[in-house]
């Protein structure tokens, strides 16, 4: 059987790293929905980092920049963090640059895993099929808010873990991943009204981007599971098998 163990901000990810694990980074509300999105309309690839600063040099170099801070888009960019941004038909076949508040530092936080993959409610099933398949234990990894822990990716640790153990092949002894799990039975059938008193359900409220929590709260609406490959992150194919990966 495979373990799944679940870490609630990147933060606490070095107690649960595991060298040989597909490590799932999630950032729900919004930057791992927005890369599931901008991935799945056909941006060919995404280049997260951490700083600010480092966005900005890439937009020097005449890179297209998508940079978020509390969910504001920074000035002189080209995009904030709204999954709405990356939909148009034409960044297909484009290179975009990412820095978010919290989602990109989870993925630098992993930078040493093996493997990580982008997680979201949008392709909850296929990556949970696609995990399956894969002769891997898994790390969920929740971006969180600044390190403290958040209810939306921690629940969809839930989702995810209950789908795996579910049908089969995973097992978990983490409380982490099964206390998630128990609460994602009780939230499942009404996101958006559990995550009502959420500190950053709120906060997109007050910024008037209920449109974005929806769209985000949505059930595996997408096939497409990004991956982070060499720094950058993009689509894996489906029947990539993860030799294939950066290693
Ligand atoms: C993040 O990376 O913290 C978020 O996605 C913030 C946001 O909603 O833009």
């Amino acid at each position: 059987m495979k373990s799944i163990t679940t870490s609630f901000s990147p933060q606490l990810y070095a107690l649960h790293a595991n060298p040989d694990a597909i490590v799932v980074v999630v950032d729900v509300l919004r930057a791992t929905s927005a890369i599931c999105t901008a991935m799945h309309h056909g941006v060919e690839r995404m280049i997260p980092v951490a700083s600010l600063e480092e966005a900005f040099n890439y937009k020097k170099k005449g890179y297209l920049v998508a940079a978020e801070r509390d969910a504001v888009k920074q000035d002189g960019v080209d995009f904030g963090n709204s999954p709405f941004h990356f939909m148009s038909p034409e960044l297909e076949g484009k290179t975009i640059a990412i820095s978010t508040t919290n989602g990109t530092q989870a993925i630098q936080a992993a930078k040493d895993a093996k493997h990580i993959v982008i997680g979201s409610f949008l392709n909850l099933n296929s990556l949970a099929t696609w995990l399956e398949a894969q002769e891997k234990e898994v790390v969920i990894l929740c971006a969180g808010w600044k390190n403290r822990f958040n209810l939306e990716d921690s629940l969809f640790a839930g989702a995810l873990a209950n789908a795996l153990i579910k049908n089969g092949a995973f097992e978990t002894s983490c409380d982490s991943t099964i206390a998630m799990g128990h609460l994602f039975q009780l939230a499942s059938h009404d996101l958006y009204a559990f995550l009502e008193n959420s500190s950053h359900r709120k906060r997109l409220k007050n910024l008037n981007l209920e449109k974005d929590i929806r769209y985000c709260l949505q059930y595996s609406i997408m096939d497409t599971i990004p991956v982070v490959e060499n720094g950058s992150i993009v689509r894996l194919k489906v029947h990539q098998k993860l030799s294939l990966n950066n290693a």
